[in-house]
C-alpha cells in the first residue's frame, strides 16, 4: 500500500501490532520468572573452584578433595577462634594454604594453619584498609583482628542481589513495556502520509559515528550481559558453553570499548551544541512528545526534540561514567584502593543496566516505533512531512519551503 495514499489510514501496521502482542507476551513470563527469583532464597556466595588439590587420598575423587579443602578453608576463617594456631587446637585436615599437600612436614596440621595464616604482601597491602572494624588480636594471622569490613558484605549484596535483580527487572520492564506500547498504541505514523521528498538529515560522518558507537554499544552490552547473567544464560546449555561463551565475552567486552569512547567524544564534539535545554523541551515533555495520540500536532521541535536529548545525554554522561570505571577495572588497584575498586564495580553494573534499560527505548522508537525515523541513519534523508510533524522548527531552518506536501 503506498504511503502517500491517504495517510495515516494508508499504512496497515497491524502485523507490528501482532508482533508486539507476542513479544509482550514473552517479557511478561520473563517478567514473572524474574519476580520469583527475586523473592527465592538469597544469592550466597560459595567457593566452587574446581581446583584439583594436590595428595588424593586413596577412594577420594579430586574433585572431592578440592571441595572438602575449600570448605575446611572456609570454616577455619568462619571458626577462627576455634582453630587457632595452637598445635592443640582442631584443625581441618585440609585445611592449607598455600602450602604444599604432599610434604610429610606437614602431617601434624599446625604447619598448614602457619601457611594458611602469611598472606601475600598484595594480599595484606589489599586487605588493610581503614574502614574496618578491628580488635587486638595475639593470632599470628594478619587479618585475625579484623571483625567485620562492613562495606564487604553491602557490596556484596550490592552486586549479587541489588543490581543483579534490579537490572533484569529493568531490562525486561522496559522490553515488556515497549512490546506493549506497539501492540497497544501501534507504530506512530506520519500522519500526512509520505511525500516523497526528502531532506538531508546526517551527514556521512554523523550517520557513521552513531553506528560505530551503536554497534560498540550493543557488543558492551551482550558481552556485559552475559558476564553478569552467565551462570543463569549459560550453565543451562553445559559448562563447556559457559567456559566458551565466558572467555569470549571478558575479552569481548574490553575489545569493544576503545570504538564506543571514541564514538562518544565525536558525538559529543558533533551534537552537544544542540542537545542544550531549551524552553521548547518543557512544551515537549507536557505533551508526551505527541506520540500517544494520532490527532493533535506534535509540539514543535528543533533538529532534536528533548526526548532525544535525554538520549544524547545518557550516551554522553552515562557512557563517559561507563568508560572510566571500565577502564579502572581493568587495572585493578592501580589508582583506587579496595573501597574505591569495589564502588567502581558498583556503579559500573548499575549504570550500565540503567543505559541498556533507556537504550531499548531509543533502538525501539528510531526503528519498528516510529514510522519513517530509522531513514534518517540510514539514508541522511527523511521525508518532509515526517520532518514536519517531528521537527517542524529544524524543517524551516533547513529548508525554508514552509507547506507541508501532501
Ligand atoms: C542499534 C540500534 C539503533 C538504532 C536503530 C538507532 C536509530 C537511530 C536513529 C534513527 C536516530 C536518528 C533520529 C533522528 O532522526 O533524529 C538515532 C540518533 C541517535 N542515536 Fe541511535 N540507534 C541505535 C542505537 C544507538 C546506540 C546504542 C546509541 C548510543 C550508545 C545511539 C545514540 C544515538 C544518539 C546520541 C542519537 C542522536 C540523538 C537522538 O536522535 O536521540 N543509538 N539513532
Amino acid at each position: 500500500m503506498s504511503d502517500s495514499a491517504g495517510g495515516v489510514r494508508g499504512r496497515d501496521f497491524t502485523g507490528y501490532r501482532i508482533a508486539g502482542a507476542i513479544a509482550a507476551l514473552i517479557f511478561l513470563f520473563l517478567l514473572a520468572w524474574q519476580v520469583v527469583l527475586l523473592f527465592a532464597a538469597d544469592s550466597t556466595v560459595r567457593p566452587e573452584v574446581a581446583i584439583r588439590a594436590a595428595g588424593d587420598s586413596p577412594g577420594m575423587h579430586s574433585g572431592t578433595i578440592a571441595a572438602e579443602t575449600l570448605a575446611a578453608r572456609t570454616r577455619l576463617l568462619d571458626e577462627r577462634y576455634r582453630t587457632g594456631p595452637s598445635p592443640e587446637a582442631e584443625v581441618p585436615a585440609l585445611a592449607e594454604g598455600r602450602a604444599n599437600l604432599d610434604s610429610e612436614s606437614m602431617t601434624d596440621g599446625s604447619a598448614y594453619t602457619r601457611a594458611w595464616s602469611v598472606p601475600t604482601e598484595d594480599e595484606a597491602a589489599m586487605m588493610h584498609q581503614p574502614d574496618r572494624i578491628e580488635g587486638i588480636s595475639s593470632l599470628p594471622y594478619s587479618n585475625a583482628a579484623l571483625f567485620e569490613r562492613p562495606f564487604g558484605r553491602d557490596w556484596r549484596i550490592g552486586m549479587s542481589d541489588i543490581i543483579t535483580h534490579m537490572g533484569a527487572l529493568a531490562i525486561l520492564g522496559m522490553a515488556f513495556l515497549l512490546s506493549a506500547v506497539l501492540a497497544l498504541r501501534g507504530r506512530v505514523p506520519i500522519r500526512q502520509g509520505k511525500s516523497g521528498r526528502r531532506v538531508h538529515r546526517f551527514g556521512f560522518v554523523e550517520r557513521g559515528t552513531h553506528w560505530m558507537t551503536a554497534l560498540s554499544f550493543l557488543g558492551l552490552s551482550f558481552t556485559g550481559i552475559a558476564i553478569a547473567y552467565g551462570e543463569t544464560l549459560f550453565v543451562p546449555l553445559g559448562e563447556r558453553a559457559m567456559g566458551t561463551l565466558g572467555w569470549w565475552s571478558t575479552w569481548g567486552h574490553v575489545l569493544f570499548a576503545p570504538t564506543f569512547f571514541l564514538g562518544l567524544i565525536v558525538m559529543a564534539v558533533m551534537w552537544t551544541a544542540k542537545n542544550l535545554p531549551s524552553k521548547l523541551d518543557i512544551q515537549w515533555i507536557a505533551k508526551g512528545g505527541g506520540f500517544f495520540s494520532d490527532s493533535g500536532d506534535h509540539p514543535p521541535a528543533r533538529k532534536f526534540n528533548a526526548g532525544q536529548k535525554m538520549v544524547f545525554w545518557s550516551a554522553i554522561l552515562g557512557g563517559l561514567i561507563m568508560v572510566a570505571t571500565g577502564v579502572t577495572l581493568m587495572f585493578p588497584y592501580y589508582w583506587l584502593d579496595l573501597a574505591g575498586m569495589s564502588w567502581a564495580m558498583l556503579i559500573h553494573a548499575a549504570i550500565a543496566v540503567l543505559l541498556i534499560a533507556v537504550f531499548l527505548a531509543h533502538i525501539y522508537i528510531g526503528s519498528v516505533g516510529m514510522h519513517g525515523a530509522i531513514d534518517a541513519m540510514w539514508s541522511g534523508k527523511v521525508d518532509r512531512n515526517w520532518a514536519e510533524e517531528h521537527h517542524s522548527l529544524w524543517l524551516r531552518e533547513v529548508d525554508p519551503k514552509k507547506e507541508r506536501t501532501p
